[in-house]
């Protein structure tokens, strides 16, 4: 462990001192404030954050930063280290969600939501892989929040600040987005997953060490193509919308596989299973943390594959490539795997064994070749600490 914090700190002051660096080449002075946010993975828990459920996420180490000074006239100035030489420029009093723009409306949504009125110069460095279902978005919003809410003294609490974000996202940039990333990017705790109760945002850190049972948390990204605004990821919360106002509750929460049966006349097919992925995956989430406490990471693996199971078949978000890492990672003896965040492509699991690392990848990779998928990416990370302040003044 001490290894890991000494590489951490000294990624830290790295990262640190290169977006210092990019700001005051950008801008000409140098920044108030510079904060950081991780992208994150969802251990258990899918799809059931915006149906008041339980989910169980951790951050992963890549992070973005974000490096803000405040200007003494009314423009706000984006720049990104990703995309040298190109400065979004405009007064405050424009900002609002009708404005048309690209990856600086996540930045913009923040300002919005935080009704920050004051001109600003910001830097952003993006260190988590863009469209890999790692929460890259979250982890720009949050390191933002994070940063204007420190060199404003807004006073926002962690909980506040994963609504606000959250409300930037569904409401400015336009995605449906729920709780679950921004919680997690904010609230993380270094060594553990983060179990959010997403009805009320209350939480608790579960210790996560795989690494001391001799077992590694593979992170496969199918590089499939995966956005939310699509429509699949929206159609699924609609369908979860009106099993709620069918059956008169509040949400999936106050629903049993009992009272789902009883319902059955009144809903579609589509509906009962789409429910029933609900109901059944805020079980396994508790359940996981049971299997997580006892060490017990043989249960931890068979309700990662049901959950795979759960959201390939009753929920259909997954896609080829997702099933072929599971099934790959599966056959090259993996404890257990399945399809992370929203779907539609991102990236999938494996709980392995540490030994067999080298074994998986190369099962997953010619199980993609024989299907002549591109090729995966693949990751491990320890449970990292959530958004934090690295520098003032
Ligand atoms: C995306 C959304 C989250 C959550 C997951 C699915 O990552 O941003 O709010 O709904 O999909 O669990």
């Amino acid at each position: 462990m001490r290894w890991f914090l000494t590489l951490w700190l000294h990624l830290i002051s790295m990262s640190k001192f290169k977006i210092e660096r990019e700001f005051v080449r950008t801008f000409g002075h140098i920044p108030e404030i510079i904060a950081a946010a991780p992208g994150r993975v969802n251990l258990i828990g899918e799809h059931i954050d915006y149906s008041d459920g339980y989910v169980l996420p951790f951050a992963i180490a890549d992070r973005t930063y974000a490096a803000i000074g405040k200007r003494s006239d009314n423009l706000v100035r984006i720049a990104s280290a990703q995309r040298r030489n190109s400065i979004i420029t405009l007064k405050v009093e424009e900002i609002r969600p009708e404005l048309k723009g690209s990856w600086e409306r996540y930045v913009l949504s923040v300002l919005w939501a935080m009704e920050i009125k004051h001109g600003v110069d910001v830097m952003i460095d993006g260190q988590v892989p863009l469209g890999a279902g790692l929460s890259s978005s979250a982890a720009l919003e949050c390191s933002v929040a994070t940063a204007l809410n420190e060199l404003f003294s807004c006073g926002f609490d962690l909980e506040s600040l994963a609504r606000l974000t959250q409300r930037g996202e569904n409401e400015y940039v336009g995605v449906p987005c729920g709780i679950m990333d921004q919680s997690v990017s904010l609230m993380a705790k270094s060594g553990s997953a983060l179990l959010l109760d997403c009805r009320d945002l209350t939480s608790r850190n579960v210790a996560f060490d795989v690494a001391s049972h001799g077992l590694e948390l593979l992170i496969i990204d199918t590089q499939a193509h995966h956005s939310l605004t699509d429509g699949g990821y929206a159609e699924r919360r609609a369908s979860c919308d009106r099993v709620v106002s069918k059956l008169s509750i509040r949400s999936m929460r106050e629903l049993t596989l009992e009272k789902l049966e009883n319902s059955k006349d009144v809903l579609t097919e589509v509906e009962f299973i789409r429910a029933r992925h609900a109901v059944t995956e805020i079980a396994r989430v508790l359940d996981a943390v049971i299997a997580l406490e006892a060490k017990n990471f043989k249960r931890l693996g068979e309700l990662l594959n049901a959950s795979h199971a759960s959201l390939r078949d009753d929920y259909a978000v997954s896609c080829p490539e997702l099933n072929m890492a599971v099934d790959a990672s599966l056959s090259a003896g993996a404890l257990g795997a399945r399809m992370v965040g929203g779907g539609f492509g991102g990236s999938a699991i494996a709980l392995i064994e540490a030994k067999n690392t080298q074994a998986t990848i190369q099962a997953v990779e010619n199980g993609f070749a024989s299907k002549n998928f591109k090729a995966p990416r693949f990751f491990t990370s320890l449970p990292s600490q959530g958004a934090e302040i690295i520098q003032r003044g």
